[in-house]
């Protein structure tokens, strides 16, 4: 309802551009989208390559390093980050703290947070090894921390890390483990997992990575500014989608609903809610990450018996949309979160855990991003410009 070229001449010369639709806040030499022609690559490899043939670990080294590790970098990586995967004990009093039924997502920022508090040697941000030393002590210990808040919220004892694992067998251990009996890993569990884990470790400026940014512009230290992220990330509208996609489907599933009623729901915005899993700023064709997860969605869930109801609602769903012109004009298409859900459910993790697996993806998109800025002499402090539209100068009434 407002003029904004008016607005716009109040300003003065000011872009204008609400959600940065059109707005390039940094250069970046980590992440490459082509989002008209569904291409992803992290440091120049295509994203299929890298999730066929590398490992979550390897790819948390090219992006932070900015090239694949050599086996005796990588060697020393997995090493360093084993070595510190240790919580501080202190630090373990927080899941106490906290109610019994919260979401971990939360828990996660909040004992993210709380690490430059019990971590303090390492918080410059322009001293290079205390900047390495926080990366390898984010690296080790969220997922820790992330397994922790599950452990808590189902009542299950704390394990400590066992350093004979690697980070995501680690992770699966403190997860599912129980310390009265040996986990035995499911390495078709692993495998999954470290296959999605790549697939969500970076995507240049999203909303949390930016917000990552925005925070670290203020040079607050790198603990400070993963916390934001995490709880940008929180939103439905941002990793919360791969929670709601899975809350969707058991809703159509419950109901008298077919999947085709959904959709004429959502097309006439009425179902309250958007198609959850569809539609991205920057992909106007199927993303790519979606197209490796469905592919191996059908195998994964076949192996750890899945849900087939819910997977098939998934795909009817996908097949409507892609040919339902509301879908085809908007250019909505799966995105990386639509089958991942399915997967993680069929894995054990409870729905509120799976936006938690997606920061853990993230962490080394977060952590590069963060160090680029840092080392980049145009970086300034992120402030934004405003168009006011509030009142005018008021005198206050004598009364
Ligand atoms: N279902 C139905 N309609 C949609 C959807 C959807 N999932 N997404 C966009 N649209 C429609 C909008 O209603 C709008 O139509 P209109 O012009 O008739 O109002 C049009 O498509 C454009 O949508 P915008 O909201 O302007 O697109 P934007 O780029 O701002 O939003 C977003 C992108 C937030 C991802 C959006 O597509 C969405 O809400 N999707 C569902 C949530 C989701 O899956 N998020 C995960 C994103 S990826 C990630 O974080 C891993």
């Amino acid at each position: 309802g407002y003029d904004v070229s008016k607005l716009l001449k109040q300003t003065g010369a000011v872009t204008f551009d609400p959600g940065f639709m059109n707005t390039a806040a940094t250069t970046s030499a980590i992440t490459y989208i082509d989002g008209d022609a569904g291409i992803l690559r992290y440091r120049g490899y295509p994203i299929d390559q890298l999730a066929e043939n590398s490992s979550f670990l390897e790819v948390s080294y090219l992006l932070i390093y900015g090239n694949l590790p050599t086996p005796s970098e990588l060697e020393n990586f997995d090493r360093r980050i084993r070595r510190h995967t240790l919580l501080h004990e202190e630090l373990k009093g927080f899941f106490g703290g906290f109610p019994r039924d919260a979401h971990p997502m939360p828990v996660l920022s909040s004992a993210v947070s709380a690490l430059s508090t019990f971590y303090q040697d390492s918080l410059d941000p322009f001293d290079d090894e205390q900047v390495e030393l926080s990366t390898i002590r984010l690296m080790a210990k969220m997922p820790v921390i992330a397994a922790y808040a599950h452990k808590k919220s189902i009542g299950q004892a704390l394990l400590y890390p066992d350093n004979s694992m690697n980070l995501v067998e680690n992770f699966m251990r403190l997860s599912f483990g129980l310390p009265a009996e040996p986990y035995e890993m499911d390495p078709t569990m692993v495998k999954a997992l470290d296959l999605l884990l790549i697939l969500h470790a970076d995507h240049e400026q999203n909303c949390s990575t930016s917000t990552v940014r925005l925070v670290g512009s203020s040079n607050a230290n790198m603990f400070a500014s993963v916390s934001a992220g995490i709880n940008a990330l929180f939103g439905p509208l941002h990793g919360g989608a791969n929670e709601a996609v899975l809350n969707m489907l058991r809703q159509i599933q419950s109901s008298d609903m077919q999947p085709e009623d959904f959709m004429e729901k959502v097309k006439n915005k009425e179902a309250g809610v958007r198609l959850m899993g569809f539609g991205h700023r920057v992909y106007k064709n199927y993303d790519p990450r979606a197209r490796i997860v469905k592919a191996t969605a059908h195998e994964i869930l076949s192996k750890l018996g899945g849900n087939d109801e819910l997977l098939d609602i998934a795909m009817r769903l996908e097949e409507k949309a892609l040919a339902d012109d509301y879908f085809i004009e908007r250019k909505l298409y799966p995105n990386v979160d639509f089958y991942t859900g399915l997967i993680y459910k069929a894995m054990g993790f409870p729905e509120k855990m799976f936006t938690v697996l997606f920061a853990i993806g993230r962490l080394p998109g977060w952590i590069a991003q963060w160090r680029e800025m840092m080392k980049d002499p145009q970086t300034k402090i992120g402030r934004p410009r405003q168009l006011y539209t509030g009142e005018g100068e008021r005198q206050y009434p004598m009364r």
